[in-house]
C-alpha cells in the first residue's frame, strides 16, 4: 500500500469558481485522489480556500461586508459546491486559520535564522485618492511583456510573467481607477530565492517525468533570472497574517502582514494538520505526511494546479521548504493545466463570463459536468468549451453509450428472467473475447490513470464502455432468447456483471452515477478489477437488483440553445 498526499491548487474566496478554474485543479486532483483511493492506496487529498490578500479584500469590499466576514461566508459556500460536484476532500481548510499562522511564521522564522530574508526599503505605489499603498492586485494596468491591458500589479493573467506593480504600464489604481498616485517609501521582508538558485535548478533537473508544460515554465523563470529575482514576502495590508519571526515580534514590521502567495501553500501543510481529529495524537498524524524524519519518507506527493500557478510551486514554495532547513517534504509530481476557454473567449471571474460552478449545478448533475471537463481537460493545450460539444459528448458518451447498456440489460433482464441475475451457461468465445479486449483495456486505463493523463483515460473508460455495447449489440440476447434461452441468460448475466464492473471503473470520473449503477445491482463491492474473468463473476445466479431510472438524460437542441443564450452574458 503506497501513501498519496495529493493537493489541488487552493481557489481563492473571491467568489464561485468557475468551471476553467474547476478543471484546472481541483477536478483532475479529485479524479486522482479518488482512483488511488480505489486502488487501495492511502490518500490525503487536501484543498482549502486563499483567503487572504488584495483578491479577497477587494471582494469582500465589492459584497460591502467585512473581509473576515465575508471570507467565512464564502468558505462554507464553496466547501458546499466542492461537495455538490463530488469533490472528495480529506479537508477542505481555509488560509486563514489559526494552524495557518502558526505555521507561516514559523516558516518565516526558520529563515531568517538561516540568513534568507533581507530587510528592503522600496518604493511602493501610494495611492492619494485611496490613501493607501496599492500593492498586487490593488493596481491593475498595461503589462510590459506582452501588452495584456488588464494585468495585475502581481501577475500578468495573459502570459503568466510575474510582476511588480511598478513595472505595469499606465498603472491604476483597482479600487477607484484613480491614476493619482506616487510613488512611497516603505520596509518589506525579501526572501532571498536567487540565493537558492542552483539547488532549485538541480531539484528541477531531477525530476524528468514531469509535464513538459510544468517544467518548461519552471525553467524559463530559473534561466530567465525572472522567477529568481528575491521576492518581497510582506504587504502594507490589514487583512493576513502579521508578519512575526516564529512567536516574536518582528522589529520595524509592526502593522504589516505576509504575501498572500507567501501563505497559501503554506496552508497545504496547515489544513492537512487540521485534520486529524478522528486518528488519536493529531501532531504524529499530520507530520507522517510532511515531515521526513516523521514517517514521510514513503510518502508521494502530488500536487495539481493551472500553469499560472505553476512558478510558486517549482520555485517560490520550495524556496520557502529548502530555505527552513527543516525536514519537510517536497513535492514529487506537479501535474499542470492549461486554460479552458469559454465559447471563443476566457473564462473570466472578474467579468463573470462563463459558467459557474453553482450555476452549472442549477441545470445538471455533476456528473455530467464532470466527464466533459475530464475528458477535455486541458492537458497539451488549452481546450474550449462550447453547448454543442458538451451536449454531443453527454449525449454520446454518458447517455448512448453508458447510460443506455445500463438500461437495456436491466430492462431486458427484468422482463425475461425478472431483477435476478439468471443462470445461464458456460461462455463462448465471443464472451471470451470481450473479457480478453476488457482486461487489456482496464490495465491500459490503469497505465494512463496512474499517469494523470486524464484525456486518454477518459477516452480508455469510454473504450471499455464501448466494447460493452458492442457486444450487447451481437450478442443480441433478445434474438438469442428465442432459440436459447440458457444462452440468452448467460449474456445477461455477463452484462449486469459489466455493469458492476463499469461501476467501479467509471467512479473516480462519474462517483455519482457509479453510486447509482453500484446500488442497483445491490452490491457494495467496489474491489478494483485485478482480472477482468473473475470481477465478472462477482454477481452471482440468484443476486437480485433492481432496475435503476433513466441514468442520463440527453440534452435537448432547445435546452442547448437556452443555456447557451443564457450563460452568455455577464453573471450579475
Ligand atoms: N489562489 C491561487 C489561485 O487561484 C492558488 C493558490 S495555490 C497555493 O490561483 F499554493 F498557494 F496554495
Ligand atoms: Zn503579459
Amino acid at each position: 500500500m503506497a501513501r498519496h498526499l495529493i493537493t489541488s491548487a487552493i481557489p481563492y474566496i473571491n467568489g464561485i469558481k468557475h468551471l476553467g478554474n474547476l478543471v484546472g485543479s481541483q477536478l483532475p486532483a479529485d479524479l486522482f485522489a479518488r482512483y488511488q483511493r480505489q486502488r487501495g492506496h492511502e490518500v490525503m487529498f487536501i484543498c482549502a480556500t486563499d483567503e487572504h490578500g488584495t483578491p479577497a479584500e477587494l471582494a469582500a469590499k465589492k459584497a460591502g461586508k467585512p473581509v473576515a466576514e465575508y471570507c467565512a461566508e464564502m468558505h462554507a459556500t464553496q466547501a458546499q459546491i466542492a461537495s455538490d460536484f463530488g469533490l472528495s476532500f480529506d479537508h477542505f481548510g481555509r488560509s486563514s486559520s489559526e494552524r495557518n499562522h502558526v505555521l507561516t511564521q514559523h516558516f518565516a522564522g526558520k529563515l531568517d535564522e538561516n540568513g534568507w530574508i533581507r530587510e528592503v526599503e522600496e518604493s511602493q505605489i501610494y495611492s492619494i485618492d485611496d490613501a493607501r499603498f496599492l500593492p498586487d492586485r490593488y493596481i491593475e494596468g498595461t503589462c510590459p511583456n506582452c501588452g495584456y491591458d488588464k494585468a495585475r500589479g502581481d501577475q500578468c493573467e495573459n502570459c503568466t510573467k510575474q510582476l511588480d506593480p511598478t513595472d505595469l504600464i499606465n498603472p491604476r489604481s483597482a479600487v477607484s481607477g484613480s491614476t493619482n498616485l506616487e510613488v512611497r517609501s516603505t520596509k518589506h521582508l525579501y526572501l532571498r530565492q536567487r540565493g537558492m538558485r542552483d539547488q532549485l535548478a538541480a531539484w528541477i533537473d531531477s525530476k524528468t517525468d514531469w509535464p513538459i508544460l510544468t517544467t518548461s515554465i519552471a525553467k524559463k523563470w530559473l534561466n530567465d533570472g525572472e522567477g529568481l529575482q528575491d521576492r518581497g514576502i510582506t504587504r502594507d495590508l490589514d487583512w493576513g497574517i502579521p508578519v512575526k519571526k516564529g512567536d516574536q515580534p518582528w522589529p520595524g514590521m509592526e502593522g504589516k502582514v505576509f504575501y498572500v502567495w507567501f501563505d497559501a501553500p503554506i496552508e497545504y501543510i496547515a489544513g492537512t494538520a487540521e485534520c486529524t481529529d478522528a486518528r488519536g495524537e493529531p501532531d504524529a498524524a499530520w507530520r507522517r505526511w510532511w515531515r521526513l524524519d516523521e514517517g514521510a519518507q514513503d510518502v508521494t506527493y502530488t500536487q495539481f494546479m493551472g500553469k499560472d500557478n505553476v512558478p510558486f510551486h517549482t520555485l517560490s514554495f520550495p524556496a520557502t521548504i529548502l530555505g527552513s532547513a527543516e525536514p519537510w517534504k517536497l513535492v514529487d509530481y506537479i501535474k499542470s493545466f492549461n486554460y479552458l476557454t469559454y465559447d471563443g473567449g476566457q473564462f473570466s471571474t472578474s467579468q463573470g463570463r462563463g459558467v459557474f460552478m453553482d450555476q452549472a449545478l442549477s441545470i445538471l448533475p455533476a456528473d455530467y459536468w464532470r466527464w466533459w471537463l475530464l475528458s477535455h481537460a486541458p492537458e497539451s493545450g488549452d481546450a474550449e468549451f462550447t453547448w454543442d460539444n458538451f451536449q454531443q459528448s453527454v449525449n454520446k458518451d454518458l447517455a448512448d453509450v453508458l447510460g443506455n447498456f445500463v438500461s437495456r440489460i436491466t430492462k431486458f433482464c427484468r422482463s425475461k428472467f425478472g431483477e435476478v441475475v439468471p443462470e445461464g451457461g458456460a461462455y463462448g468465445p465471443e464472451e471470451l473475447a470481450l473479457i480478453d479486449a476488457i482486461d487489456a483495456r482496464i490495465r491500459a486505463y490503469e497505465g494512463f490513470m496512474n499517469n494523470m493523463e486524464v484525456r486518454k483515460s477518459a477516452a480508455e473508460l469510454r473504450a471499455i464502455w464501448v466494447l460493452g455495447n458492442e457486444y450487447l449489440q451481437s450478442a443480441a440476447p433478445w434474438t438469442t432468447i428465442k432459440t436459447d434461452e440458457t444462452r440468452a441468460a448467460m449474456q445477461v448475466r455477463l452484462g449486469l456483471n459489466l455493469i458492476r464492473l463499469y461501476a467501479v471503473l467509471s467512479a473516480p470520473f462519474i462517483p455519482f452515477a457509479a453510486d447509482a449503477m453500484l446500488a442497483a445491482m445491490q452490491t457494495t463491492d467496489r474491489d478494483w478489477p485485478a482480472d477482468a474473468r473473475a470481477a465478472l463473476e462477482t454477481l452471482p445466479a440468484g443476486h437480485a437488483f433492481t432496475t435503476p431510472d433513466v441514468l442520463f438524460a440527453k440534452i435537448s437542441d432547445d435546452q442547448r440553445d437556452d443555456w447557451q443564450e443564457r450563460f452568455k452574458g455577464i453573471r450579475t
